[in-house]
């Protein structure tokens, strides 16, 4: 049992914030941030996340500071009992920066600097950006280190993108020599041989572009691992004087889910706690079913960077976005699921962009706490004001964690291979809608399920899944036979095992090293069209398959099921093999989410896993959170329809009322129990 201390030590309540943007309003101070503090009272705020986007403000010119603006918000905060998530302003910069050192803008991919404008757009290597950055970011610390309003640093803003200008040319190859070496090393690292591309210095060596070389997949995929390594090293510089100036203060970064272009789970690594943006596309109809479930793999995978500690819901829209191709308006009951959710899957916080909605430009008609009409009257305003009353009478869970026992694989660096390669289907191999399917028929069966990459701890796990593991990175396949052998289930699919982490192809036939686990021999690889299909018998049902079918040859691993047409009829679709004490089993076509949902349920039990909840309805899923004050049972109903359930014996966190047994749940009602 795991009791983590909560975010900020001396407020031992969930968060309940958003960002705030006072500056914005300066010259209505008087009034507007007067009325911003009495709303926040109402509404149960407790925290504010300030300065995100601050810096013109802060260094109107070069080395012109004016802090008093923020001193005067820090105050009025700290007056109202309210934390203030601190930002650093790294993630859009003043004009006159841009205008002084040109170096600071970033360069693209086809070597074009970009002008002035937007955010999240600096140089990460850039000398002089790095310099400005770490004098404000120790001007802030040294101003607020002994502030009572001070609770937390929020490092920039949603860290993305790519770099290519000549300072991080130089960067790259720097980074390139220190993995490989020599340059021999590296060109046969990545196959260099063909088409004549053996370099002979690494000099020679451009990042990918579309007017050069896009089809190494060598250079792209160092890339990759190269720009994370940017963003991790960037982080460590900001957070730098912060660590030295106020030690006991966590820092944070705010995260994106499942966004392609960082490997969160190395990032994860340097964040005192994780935390992320979430952003639903309700649909309003029984399809938030899946709308939740791609949000709850999201809120497992963002807790898991972290090492499954408590983490944050940094920002959640209180009403409609206004970037989403069509920007729903939410059905009551919806804010409180998407709130709830994030505590059941472990959040201490649940926060909002943004606290007051602006008057002009790109964001003035996103959902926020405050509308332009400044009422207390309306939707979005109340409904935040019972997640607030809610979260209050929670304190209990406060620091509790997950323990689950099965977790799923999902890879940044395995999808960024996998998307270079080319066979099956080129362009869309769905790596991603594979793993969240998995993920999610897992919680359908009533488990709360973990998210791991390659390189994380399997031995605290009794089942993992690893769907299209393509790329098997090192120790991946020897954590998985340790698993396996002491008695764990380990369930892999179709084009898993093919290449290692240099994007070479194994040798001696595929899965590679998991062969031994699997005890199968994977020949080759159809793709199917959205036409084509193919169909299996498991267990009396028959299942379809689609997109892909391997042609797999049992070498020790048992039949449970054969396609049924084509050349490849009377081909496995389904093996199990034994080994050690454990399983592993290999699924090997691409199936509907409710095969999978069968297969788990009949898995799982034969693996001795017991869900939280045994019956429940489409549509309704459960976690489970557990600390020094018990074990939490969080049930959420994630359609606008009523879903029945039936639980253990449990109370309600928040009034104590007893509950068992079959129960009809609202529309998107969630019941925070406590186990009996
Ligand atoms: C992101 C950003 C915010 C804001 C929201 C709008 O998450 O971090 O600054 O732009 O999107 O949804
Ligand atoms: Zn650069």
């Amino acid at each position: 049992m795991a009791q983590y201390p909560p975010i900020m030590k001396d407020k031992p309540v969930f968060l309940h914030g958003g960002d705030y943007n006072p500056e914005q309003w300066i010259k209505e101070k008087d009034t507007i941030w007067k009325m911003d503090m009495e709303y926040a009272a109402k509404a149960g705020i407790n925290t504010l996340s300030v300065g995100i986007f601050s810096w013109s403000m802060l260094e109107p010119r070069e080395n012109e500071y004016h802090f008093e603006w923020l001193d005067e918000v820090m105050d009025m905060l700290a007056k109202n009992g309210i934390k203030a998530v601190l930002a650093t302003p790294s993630g859009a910069r003043p004009a006159w920066m841009a205008e002084k050192y040109p170096e600071v803008l970033r360069v693209d991919g086809e070597r074009r600097r970009h002008l002035f404008g937007a955010r999240h757009n600096h140089c990460l290597t850039s000398p002089v950006y790095r310099e400005k950055v770490r004098k404000i970011n120790t001007l802030l610390a040294e101003r607020y280190k002994n502030h009572p309003a001070l609770g937390m640093w929020h490092i920039s803003n949603e860290y993305g993108g790519e770099c290519h200008c000549p300072l991080c040319q130089e960067k790259f190859r720097a980074w390139l020599k220190e993995r490989y070496g020599d340059i021999d090393t590296l060109n046969d690292a990545w196959w260099n041989t063909f088409w004549s591309h053996r370099y002979s210095s690494f000099d020679q060596i451009e990042s990918p572009s579309a007017i050069g070389e896009q089809g190494s997949h060598g250079l792209n995929l160092a890339w990759k691992r190269f720009t994370t390594q940017q963003f991790c090293d960037f982080y460590d510089w900001e957070i730098e004087p912060l660590k030295r100036i106020t030690p006991d203060i966590p820092c944070t970064a705010n995260l994106m889910g499942n966004y392609p272009g960082i490997n969160y789970f190395e990032l994860g690594r340097h964040l005192d706690r994780s935390s992320w943006d979430n952003y639903p596309m309700w649909t309003g109809d029984a399809r938030d079913a899946q709308v939740m479930g791609l949000s709850a793999f999201r809120h497992d995978l963002m807790r898991g960077v972290c090492g499954n500690k408590p983490y944050m819901l940094m920002e959640s829209s209180p009403s409609a976005t206004n970037w989403q191709e069509i920007n729903r308006l939410r059905k009551p009951g919806a804010l409180m699921l998407q709130g709830m959710q994030a505590v059941a899957h472990g959040s201490d916080t649940v926060q909002y962009f943004q606290f007051r909605k602006g008057r002009g430009s790109s964001e003035k008609f996103h959902g926020a706490v405050i509308s332009h009409d400044n009422s207390m009257e309306n939707r979005a305003y109340k409904e935040v004001s019972a997640v607030g009353k809610r979260l209050s009478e929670l304190t209990a869970a406060l620091g509790s964690a997950p323990e689950n026992k099965i977790a799923v694989v999902y890879d940044w660096e395995n999808a960024w291979a996998m998307k270079d390669a080319q066979f099956g289907h080129r362009y869309n191999k769905q790596y991603d809608e594979t793993v969240i399917a998995h993920h999610n028929a897992l919680m359908r069966c009533g488990y709360g399920v973990d998210v791991v990459d390659e390189t994380c701890d399997l031995s605290g796990y009794k089942m993992v899944v690893g769907p299209m593991t393509y790329m098997l990175r090192p120790g991946f396949a020897e954590k998985v036979k340790v698993l396996v052998e002491k008695g764990g289930v380990y369930v892999s699919t179709y084009v898993s095992g093919w290449v290692n982490e240099e994007d070479l192809c194994f040798m001696n036939g595929f899965p590679g090293p998991l062969s031994d686990v699997l005890g199968i021999w994977d020949e080759e690889t159809d793709a199917l069209d959205a036409t084509q299909h193919n169909h299996f018998i498991w267990e009396g049902e028959r299942y379809e398959a689609r997109d892909w079918c391997a042609l797999v040859h049992a070498k020790g691993a048992k039949l449970l099921a054969e396609y049924e047409e084509n050349f490849y009829k009377g081909y496995p679709a389904l093996l199990v093999n034994e080994c050690g004490k454990g399983r592993g089993y290999y699924i090997a076509c691409r199936t509907s989410e409710d095969f999978l949902a069968d297969f788990y349920k009949k898995v799982t039990a034969e693996a001795g896993l017991e869900p939280l909840v045994k019956k429940m309805e489409y549509g309704v899923v459960c976690t489970e959170r557990i600390g020094a004050n018990g074990r939490f049972l969080f049930v959420m109903n994630t359609v606008p329809e009523e879903k029945k359930v039936t639980l253990p014996a449990c109370t309600e966190i928040e009034n104590g009322n007893e509950m068992a047994g079959e129960v009809t749940l609202a529309p998107y009602q969630v019941l925070m129990l406590k186990r009996k």
